[in-house]
């Protein structure tokens, strides 16, 4: 019996890590732990059910506004103890969060394998996602199978120097996750408030532009709200205390724009597939709303996804109050310019990642 461990703490490493729980569950021949450091806490329990994910161990390591020093030690210890209480024969992490790099680090000094999956995006600015593009070097160096999402995506770690027999080109596990949440029949009251009107889901939390830099982008957003109230906006807020602030100053007194909190992923992932525009600085987000054919404008200054930019769906304009403004406009008056860019791209998976990842990991 071949024991694997998930060790995982954030929303968006949740709603693409319980897919493969589920597929490694149907296997015989593995026994799954499911270990949660709780960097995040109700947007985690939150996916962890709709997925119906029990997790096995939950470090409950979330402070309100914490630092990443502090939390990298704590997921560190936390893992330390995990690895002594389970003895799992590897550890699967995901992507680029602190709980990813410190579990990551743990494995390493308990010389236990580490898997990571969607692995080898990069910006190559270490500013840019800060620090996320640290961790996912990092994780790079200590880990024995490499899950990467792209050919580019592995192409990145085979350059950097990583075995290319230990890098497998999978499909991104979020297109799973969107295979298991998105139907046909399906309704929510901000849909019916936005019946008739184009709606726009807009999301924002980066580290990276927290303070000025976010609230230009939120800028941005006001101003295309008071130009054009006929549109409606639908922004679920990051539960971070500064993003919530931001958002309910500069948007909370708009009656086109609603502000709700985090929503759950399944009213996610419909509400995005009936969204006409998606403005977002996330990483996940810019995956599913290209698979989906949502025009996209990402908020960043680089992106570490350009097989959805390559593909015309996805369009990275900055961080920038007059050039989200710009770019936001054009798209809702110009119908050529949204159609150029309505198109859905399938560069980021077919939905079978999970399947090849639980193929090699039972070998
Ligand atoms: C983290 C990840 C980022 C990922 C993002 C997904 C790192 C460095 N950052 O950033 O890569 O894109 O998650 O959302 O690992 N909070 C709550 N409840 C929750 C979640 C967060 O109250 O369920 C608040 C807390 O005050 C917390 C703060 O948000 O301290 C920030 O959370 P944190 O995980 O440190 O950073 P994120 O910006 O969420
Ligand atoms: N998401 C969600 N509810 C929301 C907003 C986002 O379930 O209100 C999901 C979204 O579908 C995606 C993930 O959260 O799968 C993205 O998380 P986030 O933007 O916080 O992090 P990132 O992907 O940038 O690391």
């Amino acid at each position: 019996m071949k024991k694997i461990m998930l060790l995982f703490g954030t929303r968006p490493e949740a709603v693409k890590m319980c897919p493969l729980v589920t597929e490694l569950k149907t296997r015989s021949g593995i026994e799954t732990v499911v270990c949660v450091s709780g960097q995040h806490r109700q947007m985690l329990t939150g996916v962890l059910s709709s997925f119906g994910v029990t997790a096995d161990r939950n470090m409950r390591v979330m402070k309100n506004s914490q630092t990443l020093s502090s939390l990298f030690a704590a997921v560190l210890t936390g893992t330390q103890k995990a690895l002594a209480d389970f003895h799992p024969d590897v550890v699967a992490v995901h992507g680029d969060t602190i709980t990813a790099f410190a579990g990551a680090l743990a494995c390493f000094f308990s010389g236990v394998p580490v898997a990571h999956v969607e692995a080898g995006l990069r910006t190559g600015d270490m500013r840019s996602p800060f620090p996320e593009e640290l961790d996912r070097r990092a994780i790079a160096l200590m880990a024995s199978y490499n899950f990467s999402p792209t050919g580019q995506a592995a192409g990145n770690l085979i350059r950097e120097g990583a075995a290319p027999e230990r890098v497998w080109v999978t499909g991104n596990t979020v297109i799973d996750a969107l295979r298991y949440t998105v139907n046909e029949n399906y309704t929510h009251p901000e849909l019916e408030w936005a019946s008739g009107a184009p709606l726009v889901l807009v999301t924002a939390h980066r580290r990276e532009s927290l303070g000025d830099t976010m609230r230009g982008m939120l800028r941005a957003v006001r101003r295309v709200a008071l130009e054009r109230p006929f549109v409606r906006i639908l922004f679920p807020v990051h539960m971070n205390p500064l993003v919530r602030k931001a958002a309910e100053e500069i948007l909370g007194d708009l009656p086109s724009v609603h502000l709700t909190g985090p929503l759950e992923v399944r009213d996610f992932h419909n509400i995005l597939a009936r969204a006409r525009i998606v403005l977002t600085d996330s990483g996940g987000v810019q995956e599913e709303a290209a698979a989906l054919g949502k025009p996209t404008l990402v908020m960043r200054d680089e992106t570490e996804r350009p097989e959805g930019v390559d593909a015309g769906v996805l369009r990275a304009v900055g961080t920038d109050e007059n050039r989200i403004y710009l770019n936001f406009m054009k798209l809702l008056d110009d119908p050529q310019e949204y159609s150029s860019m309505a198109r859905p791209c399938d560069s980021y998976g077919d939905g079978f990642a999970c399947r090849r990842i639980a193929d090699i990991l039972a070998i």
